[in-house]
């Protein structure tokens, strides 16, 4: 495969600064090396800026909402490009990164005539629109925007809403009561620890695949570090205890390389500030290399 890297050192999307730093902890810990080592071909782009924006002026309930917008603006036309050259992964920056990420490949899936499916591994639904948000920061709104929910003004609209059916989003345990409320009304699969702890991660994972399989769809994955159990992961802002462990978060990254399905991967929320010796980031590689074929023995086909 050609993987093309896309730097989007997004830092807009909450308080806690840090995720600008994630970008070049990736390369440090070695992610192009590690796909071209899986005979990968890897591209480099760079970092990217945010497209023009008006100014922050912190009059809004909301954290950054201009860098916001013009970062949603900048990664929707990368996306759309990347698509067409390769895999594109997107190294965040924290999750307000997805805003511009997924809504940029639905545009291309849609160009296809491919549906659009999203993997959202994640402790937190993300589901929040700028109305719902109790704390504005807009990492926590991806996917209220991209199934077109609406309060999303002054962001480009949407074009190719993600259908609610084609989410599947595993990991969760902190949801605020107003997703929680409209997740519930929903279609969107939802799985949370207890129903892991339960199953196992593998069971509805494969489900999931299987539908997007059947539906010749087009996959993209969003990896979010607190998916992780922060003993494991540490650098994120916003860490929930009792996450998925290595060996749930590779099998995870391993069915989905069996499965050939992923077309678009975001790594994202990685604070380097936070981290251990670049621990969390170097779990983060080894992870993105499970999902891009690095295995312990070739399995018999
Ligand atoms: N639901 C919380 C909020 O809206 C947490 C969101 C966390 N999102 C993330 N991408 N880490 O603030
Ligand atoms: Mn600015
Ligand atoms: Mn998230
Ligand atoms: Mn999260």
């Amino acid at each position: 495969k050609t993987c093309i890297l896309i730097g989007a050192p997004v830092d807009s999307g909450k308080d806690r600064r840090g995720c600008l730093m994630g970008p070049d902890a990736y390369r440090t810990a070695g992610l192009s090396e590690a796909l071209s080592d899986l005979g990968h071909k890897v591209q480099d782009m760079g970092n990217l800026t945010p497209a023009t924006h008006a100014p922050d002026t912190g009059e809004s309930k909301l954290v950054r909402p201009n860098e916001t917008v013009g970062w949603t603006n900048r990664l929707i036309r990368v996306a759309e490009d990347a698509m067409g050259r390769g895999l594109p992964i997107f190294m965040g920056g924290d999750h307000s990164l997805s805003l511009g990420s997924v809504a940029g490949v639905a545009n291309h899936a849609a160009t296809k005539d491919r549906p659009l499916f999203v993997l959202w591994l994640d402790a937190h639904s993300d589901y929040h629109t700028p109305e719902t948000t109790g704390s504005g920061n807009l990492h926590g709104t991806p996917l209220g925007y991209v199934t077109g929910r609406s309060g999303f003004g002054g962001f480009p609209a949407i074009t190719n809403p993600v259908p609610q059916e084609n989410i599947c989003i595993i990991g969760l345990r902190s949801v605020d009561a107003a997703e929680r409320q409209a997740l519930q009304q929903t279609a969107i699969r939802r799985h949370d620890m207890r129903s892991i702890d339960e199953t196992g991660i593998a069971a509805p994972l494969a489900a999931f695949l299987d539908h997007v399989a059947a539906a010749n769809g087009l996959l993209h994955v969003s990896l979010d570090v607190d998916f992780l159990d922060p003993m494991i992961a540490p650098a994120v802002g916003t860490t929930v205890p009792g996450g998925a462990t290595m060996r749930e978060a590779h099998l995870v990254m391993e069915m989905i390389c069996d499965s050939d399905l992923m077309t678009s991967l975001d790594l994202v929320e990685l604070n380097p500030f936070l981290d251990d010796h670049g621990r969390t980031a170097m779990v983060m590689v080894d992870l993105a290399a499970s999902s891009l074929g690095r295995r312990v023995f070739d399995r018999p086909t």
